[in-house]
């Protein structure tokens, strides 16, 4: 994938945002305010405004050419809306080589095999194009939807961490995984 253009699965598209994507943005962050709560950090009321969406966007642009964040959107095919999001956050390189993998979907797009088609379609552009040897992703428990999904994808179990991440408000517990390129 040339990050210039997007790349297109069966069923979906997938590409960094610009401008012109604030109001689907909000859209997504608003329509599925319920639905992610439960599995993110708590966010202030001004998250679910426009502005924030348009800043998220720029700096999300300059994580890019800063080579610190690679922050996707999934789009259906006719690009209307933003249905996932999917980010290869703190980038390490030197011996390293490494990111964390964050992502989710909306609501009525889960349990349709589409997040699976979108990082199976992104993880081969982090170990190439990206040069990435550890793709790291990490879930709570009970987060169970997320745990089949990496394994599906081939992430390995590599540990347990406590009080890891405040989502909701409260230090979880995170089971850590990794998918390490095969070479
Ligand atoms: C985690 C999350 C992204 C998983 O989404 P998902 O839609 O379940 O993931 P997949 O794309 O792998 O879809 C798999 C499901 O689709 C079903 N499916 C239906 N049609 C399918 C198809 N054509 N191909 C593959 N799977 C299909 C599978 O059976 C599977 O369901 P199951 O797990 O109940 O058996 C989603 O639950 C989410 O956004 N949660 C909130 C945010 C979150 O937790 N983020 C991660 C924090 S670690």
């Amino acid at each position: 994938m040339n990050l210039l253009h997007p790349i297109t699965t069966e069923r979906s598209r997938i590409r960094l945002g610009d401008a012109s994507d604030a109001s689907r943005l909000l859209r997504y962050r608003v329509q599925n305010r319920d639905h992610l709560a439960p599995w993110e950090p708590l966010r202030e009321a001004a998250y679910y405004t426009l502005s924030h969406c348009v800043q998220t966007l720029a700096e999300a642009r300059e994580a890019v050419r800063l080579d610190r964040a690679y922050p996707f959107f999934v789009f259906d095919l006719a690009e209307t809306e933003i249905i996932a999001s999917l980010t290869f956050a703190n980038v390490v390189r030197g011996a390293f080589q490494a990111c964390h993998l964050g992502y989710s979907i909306a609501a009525p797009w889960q349990g349709r095999g589409l997040m699976q088609e979108a990082l199976g379609a992104t993880l081969p552009w982090a170990f190439g194009e990206m040069d990435l040897h550890r793709v790291m992703a990490n879930y709570m428990p009970r987060n169970e939807r997320s745990a089949r999904l990496l394994e599906r994808l081939g992430f390995e179990r590599e540990g347990y961490a406590r009080r890891y991440l405040q989502i909701a408000g409260v230090w979880e517990d995170h089971v850590l995984t990794s998918r390490i390129r095969a070479d």
